[in-house]
């Protein structure tokens, strides 16, 4: 596992889009596993940045997002799907039929939940996993006490995680309660992760994930075992590393 502390979050940003956009230079049909969450928002502002000075191009990209929440509407401005439009798809070159989200609205999500997987193997996986971690530890809403083995699956929210995304949401009781994530099994196939991470309030996560024991208490501690797996913190994510 290879870390690299950041002064900032810009700086981590700017790092991390650096990786992604040479991930796509080595490989212009590449496939990347993108997150959602306020942690990458600024790698997806620099790598906008970057397609406009014609610095990457993502026409033969192929994205595949971590997770959806069950029962909002595309169209529903707290969706994944509207955020990844909104931040990132609708500024670049990506063709939207390579671009790929769980649909939470599916009538049967067990089946979406397969063609989710079925659909990442027919592009042959997953070349980068970008990844945010939640302040418990979480990637994806792989939540804590997760099952390893798990392929992209329907997910119940922890409290802790429904509590801090309800920050985006008028109150905590409109925050979806369930959602299809892509397991940890699915994570790991990735050929490299990048995991960023930004703020005091994930030093805690960020420690037991790096030093701590594997453990499905601590979902993020399973890349200790990826075999290309990188870590951008933020200084202040990093302080109990030290
Ligand atoms: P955040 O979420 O980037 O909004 O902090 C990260 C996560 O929950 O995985």
């Amino acid at each position: 596992m290879r870390i690299i502390i950041a002064d900032g979050y810009e700086e981590m940003s700017n790092k991390a889009a650096a990786i992604v956009r040479s991930q796509v230079v080595l490989k212009p049909d590449c496939v990347l596993g993108m997150a959602t969450g306020d942690t990458p928002r600024g790698m997806y502002k620099e790598l906008i940045k970057m397609y406009e000075n014609k610095e990457v191009d993502f026409s033969e990209v192929s994205v595949f997002n971590l997770d959806e929440y069950c029962t909002l509407s595309r169209e529903n401005e707290h969706s994944y799907y509207y955020y990844m439009n909104h931040n990132f798809f609708r500024y670049i070159n990506v063709k939207k039929g390579n671009t790929f989200i769980p649909n939470g609205t599916a009538e049967d999500i067990e089946e979406e939940c397969r063609n989710y997987e079925l659909q990442i193997k027919n592009r042959g996986g997953i070349d980068l996993q970008v990844l945010g971690i939640g302040a418990n530890g979480h990637i994806g809403f792989n939540e804590p006490d997760i099952n390893f083995e798990a392929e992209t699956h329907l997910v119940e929210l922890d409290e802790t995680t429904i509590e801090y995304n309800s920050r985006f949401f008028s109150s905590k009781d409109e925050v979806p309660t369930t959602a299809i994530s892509m397991g940890i099994k699915t994570i790991m196939q990735s050929r490299m992760l990048l995991l960023l991470a930004n703020g005091e309030s994930k030093a805690d996560a960020i420690y037991k994930a790096v030093k701590g024991k594997i453990c499905p208490e601590v979902p993020a501690s399973i890349i200790q075992l990826h075999p290309n797996a990188t870590i951008i913190i933020e200084k202040n994510a990093a302080k109990l590393l030290r």
